[in-house]
């Protein structure tokens, strides 16, 4: 016989939950998606339309989880469709081709369109995001790289992981680690769990490195204008090497970036008298 006790006990195991996927048109979302449902691949590009939905069961520790999945359109054109969906999400898959640099650089915008049918960023806050820098197979056509796309991700609180729905590469534990963190997020009144949002480095840290990363020039990557004094120029290298130093900033590419810039002051030392 079924006892109140059983069915409350029941009741707390299973989990309904919404996931959506975002990034520009062809990056790969459906096809993530489809290699892990349906454990396949398509080569043929089969733009979504509008929206794709699907529901799939995971099981999380000793919870059954449903998950309802919205695969989101990529193109511009459906904004007016995926408007709709993007409320009462708990997890989102946020997907950028590594071979192409305007689908990385596109997310902040995927994130702008996103928060703007949230209404606020407290709501932004209460949802799990996954980074999927995709298509990790074409490695000749690769110009994002991990430490980029990382940093960009974990900056923001987000997880990141490289995968391929061609190889099937980095797809189960994308998914595993996403619906965990969500049954995590439940579990914990809806927020973040805090040991994902601390990541040992500040958003400044993240913010410089990737500004360095897409510098110009060195006096672009010192952040002074051309023609600076010698004191200019190293009052900004104390300044950039205090916030990156590698004993003190743990963020990707910190090293390389304190390199770039002490690179970067020598150069711009030498002719200036
Ligand atoms: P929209 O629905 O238009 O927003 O695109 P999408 O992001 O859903 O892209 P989709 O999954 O349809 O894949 C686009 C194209 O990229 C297809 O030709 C896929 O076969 C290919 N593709 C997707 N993922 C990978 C991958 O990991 N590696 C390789 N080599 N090709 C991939
Ligand atoms: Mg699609």
């Amino acid at each position: 016989m079924e006892t109140t006790a059983t069915k409350r006990r029941d009741n707390k195991k299973s989990l309904r939950v919404k996931v959506i996927s975002l990034g520009n048109a062809e990056v790969g979302k459906s096809c993530i998606i489809k290699r892990y449902c349906e454990k396949r691949f398509v080569p043929k590009y089969l733009a979504t339309i509008g929206i794709d939905y699907g529901v799939t069961k995971v099981q999380v520790r000793d919870r059954e989880i449903k998950v309802n999945i919205f695969d989101m359109a990529g193109h511009p054109f459906f904004y007016e469709v995926r408007n709709e969906f993007y409320k009462d999400s708990q997890g989102v898959l946020l997907v950028y081709d590594v071979g192409l640099r305007e689908s990385f650089d596109a997310l902040d915008s995927w994130l702008g369109e996103m928060k703007q049918e949230m209404g606020s960023q407290a709501n932004m806050d209460s949802i799990v995001f996954v980074v999927c820098a995709n298509k990790v197979d074409l490695t000749k056509r690769r110009v994002v790289d991990e430490g980029e796309g990382r940093l960009w991700a974990e900056s923001r609180g987000f997880h990141y992981f490289e995968t391929s729905a061609q190889s099937g590469e980095g797809i189960n534990e994308m998914f595993q680690a996403f619906f965990s963190s969500i049954t995590d997020m439940c579990e914990n009144g809806g927020k973040r769990p805090v040991s994902e949002v601390s990541v040992g480095f500040t958003k400044e840290q993240a913010d410089t490195i990737r500004r360095i990363r897409n510098s110009k020039d060195s006096w672009d990557m010192l952040g002074v204008k051309p023609g600076a004094t010698r004191e200019e120029v190293n009052k900004a290298y104390r300044k950039l090497a205090v916030l990156l130093h590698p004993d003190k900033c743990v963020a990707p590419g910190s090293e390389d970036a304190f390199k770039a810039v002490v690179n970067a002051r020598t150069s711009l030392l030498k002719n200036i008298k």
